[in-house]
C-alpha cells in the first residue's frame, strides 16, 4: 500500500467508462483518487458511479460556489500527487496545450504544480491531424506524459491509433511514475531482459518458432519498471502487448536478439526469459522452397548463438546479476542447476513445461524455482504477475547488496 493519490480529469469520450475501470485497478494498487468529470464526460459516466467508486465527491462544475467553498479548483489542482487525464479528449490537450482556461478541468490543468500524466483517447483522424500533433508536443515538452493511445478498432467504426489505454496500462504508468518519483528501489538500475519467441526464417514465408507467448517476460518488465527500473525490453515476435513506460526493441532472429543485446548493456542485471531457437536454418533461400523439390524433407540446421552465455561469459561489462530461465520437461531441478552452471548465469528461473504440468507456455501461470548459488526456492503456482513481482523484488534486494570487491581488485 502506498499513499499516493492522483487527481483524475475525466473528458467527455466513449472511452470515460474505461476511468470507471482505472479509479478501481488504481485502488487495489493502493493509489487513491479524487475525480473531476467534464460536462461532456457526464454525457458518458454519471457523477454518482465516480463519487462511488472515488469515495470522494465528483466534481464537475467550476462555477458552484459551494464547490469553491469546499474546496477551490487551486486547492483541488494541488490535492493530488499526479494528475491524470483519461480520457484526454483532443479538445481537453487543445486546451491544455494552449493554457485555456474556461472550466473546472481545463482551470486545473493551468493551475496544478503537479505532473501530468494524458491518456488520449479519440478518433484516428484527430490524433493523426497535424493540430493534435502540435498540441501533442507542446504538452511533451512542458513536461507532461503520457500512455498511449493504443492502435485497433474504435467505437466511431474505424481503424488506428486513437483508442484510450486499457485501465491496467495507465495503472501501470501511473505506478511506474509513483515508483520512479519516491525513488523505488530499482530506480537508476539499467535491466536488459529478452522475451518472446525468435523467428528463424527458411524462405520469405516459412520460419522455425516456438510456443513461448511472451507473458512472462513482459510481466518481469512492467514489475521491474514499477520498481523504479530503467528497463530495456528486446523482444521477438509476440501476440501480446508490450508494457509501457520500457525502453522496446523488436527483433525477430536470436542473431539479431544477440546483437541487440550487446548493443543494449552495460547494465546492472540481464535477465534472458527470452525462448530463443537454439538452431536456425542453415541457408535462408531468396525463395520459396518447393515442396514437390524434396527441398523440406531435409532442412540442415545451424547452431544459434547463446545470449545467455555470451553475457554470463562476458570478460569486461557483464552485469552484475545475470538471470536465465529453463523450461525443463523432465527432472527440473538437476539440468536447472546443470544449466546455471554450464551457462555462468547467477540465477536460473526454472520451470516445469512437461504435458503433464500446467502449461506455462502460453499460459497465465506458472510455478517456478529459483536456483541461486545459495539453493533453490520452489514458489507455489501463480499468475506470471506474481511470479514477476517476486523476482523483482528479489532483485531489487540483491542489487541493493554492496557489491563484493575481490582481494585482487
Ligand atoms: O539452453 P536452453 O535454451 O535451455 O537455455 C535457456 C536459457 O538460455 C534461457 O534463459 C534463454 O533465454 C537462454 N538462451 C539464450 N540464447 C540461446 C538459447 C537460450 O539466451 N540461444
Amino acid at each position: 500500500m502506498t499513499d499516493n493519490s492522483i487527481l483524475l480529469i475525466i473528458g467527455g469520450g466513449i472511452a470515460a467508462y474505461k476511468s470507471l475501470e482505472l479509479i478501481r485497478e488504481l485502488a487495489r494498487r493502493g493509489v487513491k483518487s479524487r475525480a473531476i468529470l467534464t460536462k461532456a464526460g457526464t454525457e458518458f459516466v454519471t457523477p454518482l458511479s465516480v463519487s462511488s467508486l472515488t469515495g470522494e465527491k465528483c466534481y464537475t462544475d467550476l462555477f458552484d460556489l459551494t464547490d469553491e467553498a469546499e474546496m477551490g479548483h487551486i486547492e483541488l489542482s494541488r490535492s493530488a500527487d499526479l494528475l491524470v487525464v483519461a480520457p484526454a479528449t483532443a479538445g481537453l490537450m487543445a486546451k491544455a496545450a494552449n493554457g485555456l482556461a474556461n472550466d473546472l478541468a481545463s482551470t486545473t490543468l493551468l493551475a496544478t504544480d503537479k505532473p501530468v500524466l494524458y491518456a488520449p483517447a479519440m478518433n484516428v483522424r484527430m490524433w493523426e491531424h497535424a493540430a493534435t500533433q502540435r498540441n501533442l508536443a507542446t504538452l511533451k515538452s512542458d513536461g507532461a506524459l503520457f500512455v498511449g493511445p493504443d492502435e485497433g478498432d474504435m467505437a466511431c467504426g474505424e481503424f488506428g491509433p486513437g483508442r484510450m489505454a486499457e485501465a491496467i496500462d495507465i495503472a501501470d504508468a501511473v505506478e511506474a511514475y509513483f515508483a520512479k518519483a519516491s525513488n523505488g528501489p530499482l530506480t537508476g538500475k539499467r535491466i536488459v531482459l529478452t522475451a518472446g519467441p525468435t523467428h528463424e526464417p527458411l524462405d520469405p514465408v516459412r520460419y522455425i518458432a516456438n510456443r513461448s507467448s511472451g507473458k512472462q517476460g513482459y510481466a518481469i518488465a512492467a514489475a521491474l519498471r514499477n520498481l523504479g527500473a530503467d528497463v530495456v525490453l528486446i523482444t521477438g515476435p509476440t501476440n501480446i502487448t508490450p508494457p509501457k513506460g520500457v525502453e522496446l526493441i523488436r527483433v525477430q532472429t536470436a542473431r539479431e536478439m544477440m546483437v541487440a543485446t550487446e548493443k543494449a548493456l552495460p547494465a546492472d542485471c540481464a535477465i534472458c526469459c527470452a525462448a530463443v531457437a537454439d538452431y536456425r536454418p542453415a541457408t535462408e533461400t531468396d525463395h520459396k522452397i518447393k515442396k514437390e523439390r524434396g527441398g523440406l524433407t531435409n532442412i540442415q540446421v545451424t547452431e544459434n548463438p547463446d545470449i545467455l552465455k555470451t553475457i554470463s561469459q562476458m570478460k569486461a561489462g557483464r552485469p552484475p546479476l545475470v538471470v536465465g530461465f529453463a523450461a525443463e520437461t523432465d527432472d527440473v531441478l538437476c539440468y536447472a542447476d546443470v544449466k546455471r552452471k554450464r551457462k555462468g548465469c547467477d540465477w536460473i528461473v526454472a520451470n516445469d513445461v512437461s504435458p503433464g504440468a500446467h502449461s506455462a507456455m502460453g499460459g497465465d501461470r506458472n510455478s517456478v524455482i529459483l536456483i541461486t548459488e545459495k539453493g533453490d526456492e520452489a514458489w507455489p503456482e501463480m499468475p506470471k504477475q506474481e511470479v514477476a513481482k517476486r523476482l523483482a523484488e528479489r532483485i531489487s534486494q540483491q542489487l541493493a547488496k554492496p557489491k563484493l570487491v575481490s582481494a585482487a581488485e
